[in-house]
């Protein structure tokens, strides 16, 4: 597997774009393709409790969009770390990376919480998804401020998600 090599790239599409806490040997501006970010996976351990989860990003298959994130190359021990951080029901998946700006596309790890996991919690429309964040908060902040903190990262490398941006704008509304 890919974590047999010394160094892997690992593709950030949520909080480990503005929340690095790992080493990287280097990180760059990235994309996927096929994959959409949606606000859709449960967090009853970050943003959110067992009995009031809050909502966080995933990936939803999406034909033929793309998704815009960060691409660390890091050594295997990260994924010990990140193993234990993102345990709410995110799976490592092996994807191609296109580094943004050039041709190159390379094999790398991505975390996914899929529809099939417990705490996944899927559509809802923007004014509910917005009112559920709005009052949700767990041991890493208020679910607001994981919204808020994703957008503006997003926001400082040019990436513009409409859904994110959507949420945040119905958040800053209320
Ligand atoms: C990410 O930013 O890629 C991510 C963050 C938390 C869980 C899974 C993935």
């Amino acid at each position: 597997s890919l974590t047999d090599y010394d160094e892997i790239w690992l593709f950030g599409y949520g909080s480990l774009i503005y929340k690095v806490d790992f080493p990287f040997i280097e990180k760059v501006s990235a994309s996927i393709k096929g994959w959409q970010r949606r606000l859709w996976q449960g967090s009853h351990d970050h943003r959110g409790t067992p009995d009031n989860p809050g909502r966080v990003a995933t990936l939803i298959p999406a034909g033929k969009a793309t998704c815009v994130g960060i691409a660390f190359r890091v050594t295997h021990e990260v994924f010990d770390h990140l193993d234990h951080r993102e345990k709410n029901g995110y799976l490592r998946h092996e994807v191609d990376i296109f580094f943004n700006g050039s041709s190159l596309v390379k094999k790398g790890l991505v975390y996914i919480a899929s529809q099939d996991n417990k705490a996944f919690l899927g559509h809802l429309h923007d004014k509910e998804l917005a009112e559920h964040i709005h009052r949700s908060s767990g041991p890493s902040g208020e679910n607001r401020d994981y919204v808020f903190q994703l957008a503006d990262a997003l926001r400082a490398m040019n990436v513009v998600d409409e859904h994110v941006f959507a949420i945040e704008q119905q958040l800053k509304n209320m």
